[in-house]
C-alpha cells in the first residue's frame, strides 16, 4: 500500500516497510488471520511498556469484531511489515493502524491511531503507518484527521517541554514518542484526557457513604433501573437519545466533531458488537419517574474470559437533570452491583477530559488514581480530491 524510507539519521535495517490492510477472514484459526493476531501482539507489547500492564491490550477477537461492524463507520486496521516479504505472518507485524471514517455524521473525520512494537521504534514504521491512513482519509474526502496518543504519565507542569493543550487542561511531554510523531506530522494538542484506575474492591465505607448522600440528593424523582448485555425495549430509545447527547455534550475542546446520532437498531447493534468481541455490559440508569424518560446513565465492559479488568465506558446526566448527583448515585450503584456480575474484578479502568471537572471529582472521590494521560490531536488534511467538503473552522460547526 504505502513505503517510506526512514530519515538518513535512523537504523539502517529494515530500510522499508510495508504497509497492509488486515485482511478480515471469516474466523481467527483461517491463516488470513495473521495480521490480527499480529496487532494483538503489538498491542501487548506497547501496553506494557506504556502502563506495565496488558489490562488494555486489544486481544484479536476484539479487533476482529470491531472490523465486522462496517454500517456505521467504514473501519481498517493496517500493519506494518518488513519490505520483501511475500507471506507476512504475525510475528512479521511490526505496527499496527485503526482508521475509522464514520458513515452517517462526521462524514469529514478520519479517527486513526498509530502503535509501534518498542523493539522496532525510530525506523519509520509509525511514519509509514500514519502516512498510510491519511492517504485512505483523503481518498475518503475526510478534511480532519483525529489522532490519539497515549502516555503512562502527565509530566510535572514544570519540566521542560511540556505541552498544554488548547483545552487548558492536562499536559502531555512533548518528547515522548507519541506526542513526537504527532509534532512531526503537523497535528496540534486540543485535548488531554486523564486515564485513571480504580482498585477493586473499594475501602468497605466509602460506596455507601457515597451512595447514601446521593440518594438524599436525588430524592424521590429518580428511579435506578440496571441490566446486563441486552436492554429491555422499553428503554432502548431513551438509551439511544442519551447515546446522542454524549456524543455533544463531553467536552470536546477543539475537536472538529459534530452531532453523532443513534437509534434503536444503532444500540442493538453496539450489543451485538460487544458480544462478538467477548466482552459483556453492566449498565445503571435513572429514570425520571414523573416523565418516565431516561435522565443518565452509566455503563462498563469486560472481557468474558478475563476476570480482572473493567473498563468504564460512557456516563452522561442529560443538562436538564444535573445537580441532583444522579452521576454518583448511577456510579456508585454499578460499583455495588459489580462483584454479583463479575466476582474477580480487580480494577476499573477510565478515561475523562482533564476540564471535565464534576466526572472528574465523582471518580476522585470514588477513588480512582491517575495512571497515565491520552492525547487528542488534530490536523486538517486541506483540499481533498474531487472537490470534496472545505475544512471549516471549528467555531463554524
Ligand atoms: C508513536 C509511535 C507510533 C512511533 O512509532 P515509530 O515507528 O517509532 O515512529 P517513526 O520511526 O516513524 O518516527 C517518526 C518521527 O517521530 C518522532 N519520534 C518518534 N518517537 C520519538 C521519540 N521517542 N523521541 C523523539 N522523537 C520521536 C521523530 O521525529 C521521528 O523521526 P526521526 O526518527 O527521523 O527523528 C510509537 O512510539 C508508539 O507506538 N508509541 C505508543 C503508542 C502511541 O502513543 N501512539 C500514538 C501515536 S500518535
Amino acid at each position: 500500500m504505502t513505503q517510506t524510507s526512514p530519515a538518513t539519521s535512523a537504523p539502517a535495517a529494515p530500510s522499508t516497510w510495508q504497509v497492509l490492510p488486515a485482511p478480515v477472514p471469516d474466523a481467527l484459526d483461517h491463516p488470513d488471520a495473521w495480521a490480527l493476531h499480529g496487532a494483538e501482539v503489538v498491542s501487548r507489547e506497547v501496553d506494557v511498556d506504556t502502563y506495565g500492564h496488558e489490562d488494555l491490550a486489544f486481544t484479536a477477537q476484539y479487533l476482529w469484531a470491531r472490523l465486522q461492524e462496517q454500517e456505521y463507520a467504514r473501519r481498517l486496521r493496517l500493519v506494518a511489515v518488513p519490505t520483501g516479504i511475500t507471506h507476512p505472518t504475525a510475528a512479521d507485524v511490526v505496527g499496527s493502524a485503526s482508521v475509522v471514517l464514520p458513515r452517517h455524521s462526521n462524514q469529514h473525520v478520519a479517527h486513526v491511531s498509530v502503535t509501534v512494537r518498542p523493539s522496532a521504534r525510530r525506523r519509520g514504521a509509525g511514519t509509514a503507518l500514519l502516512l498510510a491512513a491519511e492517504e485512505l482519509a483523503l481518498a475518503d474526502r475526510r478534511t480532519t484527521v483525529i489522532l490519539e496518543s497515549e502516555h503512562g504519565s502527565e509530566p510535572a507542569p514544570d519540566r521542560p517541554g511540556v505541552l498544554e493543550p488548547a483545552s487548558g487542561a492536562g499536559r502531555i511531554a512533548a518528547d515522548d514518542p507519541g506526542a513526537a510523531l504527532c509534532l512531526r506530522h503537523g497535528y496540534a494538542l486540543e485535548q488531554a484526557a486523564r486515564y485513571s484506575v480504580l482498585d477493586l474492591p473499594v475501602a468497605p465505607d466509602r460506596l455507601p457513604a457515597l451512595h447514601d448522600a446521593a440518594a438524599a440528593r436525588a430524592g424521590e424523582d429518580y428511579r435506578l433501573v440496571s441490566w446486563q448485555d441486552h436492554a429491555p425495549d422499553r428503554w432502548v430509545d431513551g438509551w439511544a437519545h442519551l447515546e446522542t447527547r454524549m456524543s455533544t455534550d463531553e467536552p470536546q475542546a477543539g475537536l472538529d466533531l459534530e452531532e453523532d446520532p443513534w437509534d434503536a437498531a444503532r444500540l442493538r447493534r453496539y450489543e451485538a458488537d460487544i458480544a462478538a468481541s467477548g466482552h459483556g455490559y453492566l449498565l445503571v440508569a435513572a429514570e425520571h419517574v414523573h416523565s418516565g424518560a431516561l435522565a443518565g446513565f452509566t455503563m462498563v465492559q469486560f472481557q468474558l474470559d478475563r476476570p480482572g479488568p473493567v473498563f468504564q465506558e460512557d456516563t452522561i446526566v442529560v443538562a436538564e437533570h444535573r445537580g441532583h448527583r444522579l452521576g454518583m448515585l448511577m456510579k456508585t450503584d454499578l460499583l455495588r452491583r459489580l462483584p454479583a456480575v463479575r466476582p474477580g474484578a480487580g480494577r476499573v479502568h477510565t478515561w475523562n477530559a482533564e476540564e471535565n471537572a464534576f466526572m472528574l471529582g465523582i471518580n476522585v472521590a470514588l477513588g480512582f488514581r491517575p495512571a497515565g494521560v491520552a492525547g487528542e490531536w488534530q490536523k486538517r488534511l486541506g483540499s481533498a480530491p474531487g472537490g470534496a467538503r472545505a475544512a471549516a473552522p471549528s467555531s463554524a460547526r
